[in-house]
């Protein structure tokens, strides 16, 4: 048949009507016929004037049926407008109700809306019927290309008898899904703005062939979709545009909040996963030294599971992504053979669709975050590719930040950490006596309920608390047996040396009180301040508890360690005296828990005899 354009009005536009109705009438004479012949039983020979009237009629009253069928496929749509409006479906849905309104009007079970691509040279399956669906959904039309392709380029119909008899018909993609259709009839939809995409409906064999009528009702029915599905995708550009918005506002209140790598990690993460409504997120951070990719943080159910997977570098979707420093949205990652299936293995996760963006901060790629599935069983697109893009860029600097933040802080505690061995080192006696107590003291911080700051100051107190050792000439802290008078003064003044040592060191102004005051009692009898009750800093009262349990349950050279039960009983002797009661409270609790683990005296005969 004739390129199937459609003529705009006029006569061109009325004559294929008539034609139809004429084809209708012939088809209807053997049925006239018929009917001619009981009528000639009845009522004498046949009158040829009566067979084609009633043929005429036949044709007229199919006429009046298939436009009352078009009235009725027309209010469905104007019906599928109110709701549309109303925000009650998605264009999904909205698509595969136009879907039912199309396949009704051209009695055919085989159809597909494609809508154009924003890069405006493809076409892709947005709502498909019939056997090949799925796959049909994985593929993309070439404008130009095929009939639907060309119909997309002229903007004009086309209806096709006979395929093999049709040159712009290439049965590529055909021949990929395996249908085998014997006309087609394609549609352009249009918008105010533009062509949106085309309505391709299949005559396949066993259907009623399509007719110029057809044609015709599915311009019609097309003309109406697209003014809705223009108004929707106006609708929902809109929603995404205030998503995407809303997204970046957060972000930038995210990445300035915390310096905290793993807050700000599970932030963005979170933020990554709500925006882009996905079930699962993660980030991965590249081992500076060998280039994997390790699951810093994972949201989802399977979230601990994966943190353990390292990615060895260039491998996977992320690997890819962070070797080429490019983003990767994977509709299907169970046909991309990239996809690393190692962390669904170990998490049972299974990862339908993936977007996966690289962070990069200072022109170099320090991770990957990605996002997993989206909610709903839908796919991702493009615009979740450009907001995931969005809050990498925004994130990754404020990450870079808090990895040299944390970088810093572990070299300073390694460098409190070598000063407290060095002290333990010049100190015999009391080997290892420094990690110990910092140990207590963090594990009493930690059931006070006190924050996180607080307990790091409580870590750098403790190992720090005997620092003013270093200034106590060796003759008196090495001596073995009592000290004198005079000795212990010069005892008793390590830990205001331990304050003269500490306070040039800016980073340690809130530890310093913790150290001076660690030797101070709750009764007002301690040293050096004889500072009483709550007047004596958080961080000394925490650490005198920890430091005398130590003391007590360590092997001096002059006795051997005192039993776990005895030092427990002077603590308890002494709670509300020379302890703070509530200090004892919890370091009772968590000897109770097994927390609080002492090692066996070195001493020959047992332990503490
Ligand atoms: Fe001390």
């Amino acid at each position: 048949m004739t390129p199937p354009a459609r003529k705009p009005a006029g006569k061109a536009a009325s004559k294929p009507r008539a034609g139809a109705a004429k084809e209708r009438a012939e088809a209807a004479k053997p049925r006239a016929k018929g009917a001619g012949k009981a009528a000639a039983r009845q009522a004498g020979p046949a009158k040829p004037a009566f067979a084609e009237g009633l043929a005429q009629a036949l044709a007229q009253v199919q006429a009046l049926e298939q436009k009352l069928l078009m009235q009725t496929a027309k209010l469905q749509v104007m019906q599928e407008v109110a709701r549309v409006s109303a925000g009650d479906v998605s264009q999904d849905e909205m698509l595969e109700l136009f879907m039912d309104v199309v396949l009704q009007v051209t009695r055919s079970e085989h159809a597909s809306i494609l809508l154009m691509e924003d890069d405006g040279g493809h076409l892709r399956f947005q709502c498909v019927r019939g056997p090949a669906s799925p796959l049909l959904k994985t593929i993309k039309v070439k404008v130009g290309e095929g009939i639907a392709g060309w119909v997309a380029k002229n903007g004009q119909s086309a209806l096709t008898e006979d395929v093999a008899r049709d040159h712009r018909f290439t049965g590529s993609i055909a021949r990929q899904v395996n249908v085998e259709p014997r006309g087609i009839l394609c549609v352009p939809l249009k918008g105010r703005r533009g062509l949106l995409g085309v309505i391709e409906v299949l005559h396949t064999e066993g259907r009623p062939a399509f007719t110029i009528d057809d044609l015709w009702s599915l311009e019609g029915l097309a003309n109406q979709i697209g003014v809705v599905v223009e108004n929707a995708s106006l609708f929902s550009n809109h929603n995404e545009e205030i998503r995407r918005l809303e997204a970046l506002t957060a972000a930038s209140t995210v990445v300035n909040s915390t310096l905290e790598l793993k807050e700000l990690l599970k932030l963005v993460m979170d933020l990554a996963a709500r925006s882009l409504r996905a079930e699962a997120s993660s980030i991965l951070l590249k081992d500076k030294a060998t280039g994997d990719l390790l699951f810093d943080i994972a949201t989802g159910d399977a979230a601990e599971a994966i943190k353990t997977i390292r990615i060895p570098r260039g491998a996977g979707i992320a690997g890819h992504v962070a070797e080429t420093a490019s983003s990767l949205l994977v509709p299907d990652c169970s046909k991309d053979p990239r996809f690393f299936k190692g962390a669904d293995e170990k998490s049972r996760f299974v990862t339908r669709n993936i977007i996966a963006v690289p962070l990069i901060a200072r022109g170099v790629v320090i991770g990957v975050v990605e996002v997993l599935n989206r909610m709903g069983g839908g796919t991702f697109n493009d615009a979740d590719l450009k907001l995931l893009q969005a809050l990498a860029h925004q994130s990754a600097v404020a990450i870079q930040n808090a990895q040299l933040f944390h970088d810093l802080q572990e070299s300073f505690l390694s460098t409190v950490q070598a000063l407290a061995q060095a002290v333990d080192a010049k100190d015999s006696y009391t080997a290892g006596h420094s990690s110990r107590v910092t140990q207590y003291s963090v594990l009493i911080a930690e059931e006070l309920g006190l924050d996180a700051e607080t307990v790091r100051k409580v870590r750098l107190a403790g190992l720090l608390h005997d620092v003013g050792k270093i200034g106590i000439r060796d003759s008196v802290l090495g001596k073995p047996g009592q000290l004198n008078d005079e000795e212990f003064a010069v005892m008793k003044s390590h830990p205001a040396v331990g304050g003269t040592i500490l306070k040039p060191v800016a980073q340690l102004a809130d530890v310093v009180p913790g150290v001076v005051s660690h030797h101070e009692r709750f009764d007002g009898r301690g040293y050096p301040g004889g500072l009483k009750g709550e007047d004596i800093p958080l961080l000394g009262r925490i650490i005198g508890v920890a430091d005398a349990f130590d003391a007590m349950t360590s092997d001096r050279v002059y006795r051997p360690r005192l039993p776990d039960e005895t030092a427990l009983a002077e603590l308890r002797k002494h709670s509300g005296g020379q302890f703070d009661s509530r200090m004892v409270k919890a370091f009772l609790s968590l000897y109770d828990k097994g927390l609080i683990i002492t090692e066996p005296s070195q001493f020959k005969g047992g332990d503490g005899a």
